[in-house]
């Protein structure tokens, strides 16, 4: 699939794997979503431009490498999104951070914008969305027609889990729009829902069920 990039790193397989099992409790599910996200976070950054940087050593000076231009930004889509977050930080710590409130309309499963916060100066930046799931794909499509209005440099996508019903929406809508993931699953049922999957991440995550 072209513009996928299915991370298959054996670390990131099994603790999704642990993380799928309905008796994972929410401190487990956490942890596990925090490492496997620092574990994606390193993918998802290959391809950053580096410039040469002069460093003094406590022996000599040389010539080092160092990431190049503006902060990346991390955009969470409220509020699954924000269970990557930590992870990811602590890879890159310097990152900005935007936050995209959308909630599906569960009669619809269309996404409703409540919330909409980014840092300065988008236009020269690359941002990395993060939501768990691509399902529908709505969500991820008004994320992506909303936040490039701010004409950002680059846009990437990254979830945990995917179906092929929601890569082919996001790639319909946006073909230039890379997805980052740790397994596409069998198929979307009819309430929006990934399967196999691993249920509804937020409540996962937050232990609101
Ligand atoms: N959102 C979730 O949390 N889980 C799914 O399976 C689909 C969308």
């Amino acid at each position: 699939m072209n513009n996928v990039h299915l991370i298959n790193h054996p670390l990131v397989q099994h603790k999704l794997t642990l993380m799928r099992r309905k008796d994972a409790s929410t401190s487990t599910f956490r942890t596990l979503l925090n490492e496997l996200s620092s574990l994606m976070a390193y993918e998802v950054t290959r391809d950053m431009p580096l410039q040469d940087v002069e460093v003094q050593t406590p022996l000599e000076t040389m010539t080092g490498k160092m990431i190049d231009g503006k902060k990346l930004v991390f955009v969470s889509i409220l509020r699954a999104g924000n269970g990557i977050l930590e992870g990811m930080l602590s890879v890159v710590p310097g990152a900005r951070v935007g936050h995209v409130g959308l909630y599906r309309d569960p009669a619809t499963l269309q996404p409703v914008e409540y919330y909409f916060k980014m840092p300065q100066e988008m236009e020269e930046r690359d941002i990395v969305i993060v939501d768990p799931m691509l399902a529908t794909g709505n969500s991820a499509i008004a994320a992506v027609d909303r936040l490039k209005k701010l004409k950002p440099k680059s846009i990437k996508f990254v979830c945990l889990l995917t179906c092929p019903e929601g890569i082919a929406a996001l790639q319909k809508a946006h073909p230039d729009v890379a997805i980052y993931t740790a397994a596409i699953d069998r198929e979307l049922n009819s309430h929006g829902y990934i399967l196999p999957g691993l249920g509804d991440a937020g409540d996962r995550i937050f232990g609101t069920k």
